[in-house]
């Protein structure tokens, strides 16, 4: 497992799981990549980062020289030439941040035009994703926002694991369901649940048994712990301040390298 991408609706935990499965890989000696391509970045501080070094991540669709000089355009520009395989390669290492062997690439947003739209700073965007899954070799955990965003049928192939993180509460695995057809619609089959903020074992019954009716494969089941939520307040890595849920998602990380990710699921 080396390429896995986080996704699920809002605050259900995507950021705080990634971190803590970054750690846990550069605990094992792994090179890792954590990748914030969620525009309400915060994976920098769920990993611990000193805030004068996450201050210096600069998203790369905010950078606009970057843009111009690698796609021949100005960004927010549409339609219009442009280079669509801009010159990636260098930029993973020269535009992240590293902390406790733990290097954070930030992608920022693309404002204009949304998901879809045909301009510089996407193109750029999806040359980089495409090299971070299919040309480094290193352990690549991208936090996401609901959906596939930023990921494309090039990529989709790479995606060892599509995460979806969920909640206790009826309407739980809804977004699982859309993120399971956007994902399909990309040919991105290998789609798992873990579950999230588990208070007491009715959660995990309930999660379990929708799960089970909708076909859904549940990766491990991590415990509600006001321990995450006082690392928020403190700056600490959840990493460092829950070892409870640290031990929950190494649950999490032995189930997904059970999962084969060469694993050839037909197209439907
Ligand atoms: N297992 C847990 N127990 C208690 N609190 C948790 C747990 N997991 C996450 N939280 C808290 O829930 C909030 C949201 O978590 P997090 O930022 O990881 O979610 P997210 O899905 O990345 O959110 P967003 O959609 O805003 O990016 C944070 O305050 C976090 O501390
Ligand atoms: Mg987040």
């Amino acid at each position: 497992m080396n390429k896995l991408a986080i996704t699920g609706k809002g605050g259900v935990g995507k950021t705080t799981l990634a971190s803590v499965l970054a750690y846990l890989y550069a605990r094992d000696g792994r090179r890792v990549l954590a990748i914030d391509a969620d525009p309400a970045a915060n994976l920098a501080l769920s990993l611990g980062f000193p805030p004068e070094l996450a201050e210096r991540i600069t998203p790369i669709a905010e950078m606009e020289d970057l843009i111009y000089e690698r796609t021949g355009a100005k960004p927010g520009t549409v339609g219009g030439w442009f280079r669509l395989n801009p010159r990636v390669d260098d930029i993973p290492d020269r535009f992240s941040a590293e902390h406790r062997g733990i290097r954070l690439l930030r992608l920022g947003t693309v404002k204009q035009g949304g998901s879809g739209c045909l301009c510089p700073e996407n193109a750029l965007l999806r040359a980089l994703v495409t090299h971070l899954l299919l040309g480094r070799d290193e352990v690549v955990i991208m936090d996401m926002e609901a959906g596939v965003e930023h990921l494309g049928r090039a990529t989709a192939q790479a995606v060892d694991a599509l995460i979806v993180v969920v909640e206790p509460g009826r309407r739980s695995l809804g977004t699982a369901h859309l993120i399971r057809d956007l994902a399909g619609d990309i040919g991105l089959r290998r789609v798992y649940v873990v579950a999230n903020k588990m208070r007491d074992e009715r959660d995990r019954a309930f999660i379990e048994s929708q799960a089970r009716a909708e076909g859904f494969e549940v990766l491990g089941y991590l415990p509600a712990d006001p321990r995450v939520i006082e690392a928020d307040f403190t700056g600490q890595a959840v990493f460092d301040a829950a070892p409870e849920f640290v031990r929950a998602v190494e649950e999490v990380k032995q189930r997904l390298e059970t999962l084969s990710p060469s694993e050839e699921v037909s197209e439907s």
